[in-house]
């Protein structure tokens, strides 16, 4: 499956996490884990459609190791990130340890993300160039 099919299918997982809890959240009227909630649906769901779209768009970076050490830094971190909120709203300690990696990650994973358009950016810049000195 392509890298923008993966970051779809995992953001709609995501999605389908966070909007169960959100709706057992409305119908107790217990909201002790809105900010799981909260993180599951914008840190997956959001983040992880907008990386799909983006990937969608740069076959180039869709194909390579970049890509790829993106995705696995984002699924790890999306999955520890709200596990160590869980931790945290419920005074779990154990639990709360995986929001190290979970930050880590996730923070790692947008600094791969700067380094993919980065490295688009540049190869579009001196493909332009290429075009240009061809047509003089
Ligand atoms: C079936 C869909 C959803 C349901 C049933 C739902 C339900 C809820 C509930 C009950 C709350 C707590 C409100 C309160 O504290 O008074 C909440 C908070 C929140 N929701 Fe949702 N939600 C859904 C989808 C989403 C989506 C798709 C996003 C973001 C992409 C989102 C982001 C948030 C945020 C940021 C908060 C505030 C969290 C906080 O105060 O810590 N929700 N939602």
């Amino acid at each position: 499956m392509s890298l923008a099919y993966r970051f779809f299918l995992a953001g709609i997982l995501f999605a389908i996490a966070g909007m169960s809890l959100g709706t057992y959240m409305g119908s107790t009227h217990d909201f002790t884990f809105a900010p799981v909630h909260a993180h599951i649906n914008l840190v997956g769901w959001t983040t992880f459609f907008l990386f799909g779209l983006y990937y969608r768009g740069d076959e180039i970076s869709a194909g390579s190791m970049l890509g790829e050490a993106h995705f696995v830094c984002a699924l790890l971190g999306g999955v520890f990130l709200p596990v160590g909120i869980v931790g945290a709203v419920t005074g779990n300690a154990s639990l709360d340890l995986a929001i190290i990696p979970g930050t880590l990650l996730t923070l790692a994973s947008m600094v791969l993300f700067l380094a993919v358009v980065a490295r688009a950016w540049s190869r579009q810049r001196s493909d332009t160039r290429t075009r240009f000195a061809k047509a003089i």
